[in-house]
This record gives C-alpha cells, sequence and structure tokens, in this order.
C-alpha cells in the first residue's frame, strides 16, 4: 500500500512542503468550496476537536477566515490575542503555551512578529501549529490560498509568468509565494525599490528586477505587495507619492502585462500607495476571491493536520 501523501501534523512553512503535498492542499479545498454556498455552512468534519488561535500581531483577513474555517469543520475554538491574554501581565510565550497545552488543543494557530515562533511553539507542545504568519519569514496559508487562486482562475499555475511587486524586504508573502509557485512550475519575478530589497534577493529563489515595467511586462499574474511601515526603523521611500510613481499600479502601467492578467494583493491594501484604487476594484482584480478562496484553504489545511494527528488517512470522509 502507498504511503498517504499527507502526513504533517504542523505547517510551519512552505517551504518544508513537497509539490505533491502542495497539489494536494489544493485538491483538497477545491472540495470544500461548495460549503460556502450551502444554506447551512457547516460539515461535521472537525466536530469535538479544539482549535486555539493566537494572534499577537493585528489581523483581519487571516484571523477571521481560520475561525471561520473552523466554525464550518464544526471544530470548538477559542480565540486570544495580545491585548486579550495574560501576555499583557508579563506571561511568557512559553508559559502560555504550557497552560494552553494544559487545556488539549489538537490544533493551535499562531501569528507573531519574530520569525520562527511557530516552530519553537510546535516542538514544544503535542498539538497540532499551524503558523498564521512568522514576522518577515513565512505566510504559508496565504501561498497556498494564492496558489489556489491563481489555478482556479488560470487552470493551471505551471508555465504562468507571475510578477510580485512591492516591499519584499518585510514581506513573508513573496517568500512563501515564491517557494509554492516555484514549486509548481512557475515563472517568478519579484520586483521593488532596492531600499526595500532583502541583502541578497537572489536568495529568495525567483528573478530579481527593480522596476516595475520589467517586472509585470507579458505578466499573467501581478501581484502586489503591502508598504510594510511596521517592520521598518524609518521609510524606505522618501514619500508615498514618490513610490506610488515609480511602483505603484495603475492601469496605464498594467498594458504591459498579458491581455487578462489578474491582479493580487494579499491585503490589507494602501490605496494609492500599492495599487491604484481603480485598478483594486477593477475587472482583473482577484483581490476578494482570494479572500474567499482563503476559508475553503484553511479548511483543507485544518481538515488534513487534524487527520494527521489523529492518524486518519487523510481521504475526504
Ligand atoms: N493577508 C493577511 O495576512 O491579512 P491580515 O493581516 O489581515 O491577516
Amino acid at each position: 500500500m502507498s504511503e498517504p501523501v499527507w502526513q504533517r501534523g504542523d505547517l510551519l512553512g512552505v517551504a518544508e512542503l513537497s509539490t505533491a503535498e502542495i497539489l494536494h492542499v489544493l485538491d483538497t479545498a477545491e472540495s470544500f468550496v461548495e460549503v460556502a454556498a450551502r444554506p447551512i455552512k457547516k460539515v461535521p468534519t472537525l466536530r469535538g476537536k479544539t482549535v486555539i488561535n493566537l494572534f499577537f500581531e493585528p489581523s483581519t483577513r487571516t484571523s477571521s477566515s481560520f475561525e471561520i474555517a473552523e466554525k464550518r469543520l464544526s471544530a470548538d475554538n477559542i480565540n486570544f490575542s495580545t491585548s486579550s491574554s495574560s501576555l499583557s501581565k508579563g506571561e511568557t510565550l512559553l508559559d502560555t503555551a504550557r497552560n494552553l497545552e494544559a487545556m488539549a488543543p489538537d490544533l493551535v494557530v499562531i501569528r507573531h512578529a519574530h520569525p520562527r515562533v511557530p516552530h519553537a511553539l510546535a516542538e514544544r507542545i503535542a498539538a497540532g501549529v499551524i503558523n498564521a504568519g512568522d514576522g518577515a519569514h513565512e505566510h504559508p496559508t496565504q501561498a497556498l490560498l494564492d496558489a489556489f487562486t491563481i489555478r482556479r482562475r488560470k487552470g493551471r499555475v505551471e508555465g504562468l509568468k507571475i510578477a510580485i511587486v512591492g516591499d519584499v524586504a518585510h514581506s513573508r508573502v513573496v517568500r512563501s509565494n515564491v517557494l509554492c509557485l516555484t514549486r509548481l512550475g512557475a515563472d517568478v519575478t519579484v520586483a521593488g525599490p532596492r531600499t526595500m530589497m532583502p541583502e541578497e534577493p537572489e536568495s529568495l529563489g525567483a528573478r530579481v528586477v527593480y522596476s516595475l515595467e520589467e517586472a509585470i511586462e507579458g505578466a499573467d499574474v501581478v501581484m502586489m505587495l503591502r508598504v510594510q511601515l511596521e517592520r521598518q526603523a524609518r521609510a524606505s521611500f522618501p514619500s508615498e507619492r514618490e513610490y506610488f510613481e515609480f511602483f505603484g499600479l495603475t492601469a496605464e502601467r498594467l498594458r504591459g502585462a498579458r491581455d487578462e492578467a489578474i491582479i493580487m494583493h494579499p491585503g490589507p491594501i494602501n490605496r494609492g500607495i500599492e495599487i491604484a484604487s481603480d485598478v483594486a476594484d477593477g475587472p482583473w482584480s482577484v483581490i476578494l476571491e482570494q479572500v474567499a478562496n482563503g476559508v475553503a484553504v484553511r479548511m483543507a489545511v485544518l481538515y488534513l493536520l487534524a487527520g494527521a494527528k489523529s492518524g486518519a488517512d487523510g481521504t475526504m470522509p
């Protein structure tokens, strides 16, 4: 008998995923899409499982998407943020984790400002850990939902020209996406101002250019990144107006991309800085589809991890 494709109990980064595992998540997510269209948006798949959501950084999309995914799978869930937990009283993360562990959760979803905190947590607790974003390191479920959105819109990822543009240095989204999309056979280019590139940009594993026009020439997919002012000691560009002038996506600039190129953004959008409103809200924007698809992809991840922890074989019920 062949080994099941998915045997992981944690999802810490795309770096550790094989192409087969990425495709397995995307295929599993396809089977959860239709739950959102049901009058009663619920399946019993994770009934009796407990999920803890720990968000130590602000989040709208990821936190609400995980919470909805957990509820649609009938899991019991509780949410902690820094302000609502005893971390604000000085408790260490490890003590918090040990105390949460004592309540026997099955899965813990964590976002943290420091890279590899989810990895450290996974080494210390028995529950499955899902990285919901660790500093500028990785955001694996964002990359999986982005790949899922591209595949649904374009029918494939392999062979597509994908441009990822903006604040590359501070973005966990770009790291996870380059790993995920190149593993699926896409031709990925990253672009941004030199002041917003990491020290060794080639180590990202994609073509690197310093011009938006050059990056999006002939692109099938244009993914814009948020300017992450909260991760910069001081702004890496002289003014918002100047950033938009050189790296903002406008309808005029988009003419360089292929006809029917889709426009993506992980959110939250800084309108008029990274992207013009008429492009963000225009016919080729799939930004809200990314959000909708995020629920199905996170349902798939929760389902696969819970199954691996309980020894199930990962096939759909
Ligand atoms: N894309 C994303 O991670 O958005 P949030 O910060 O709102 O979760």
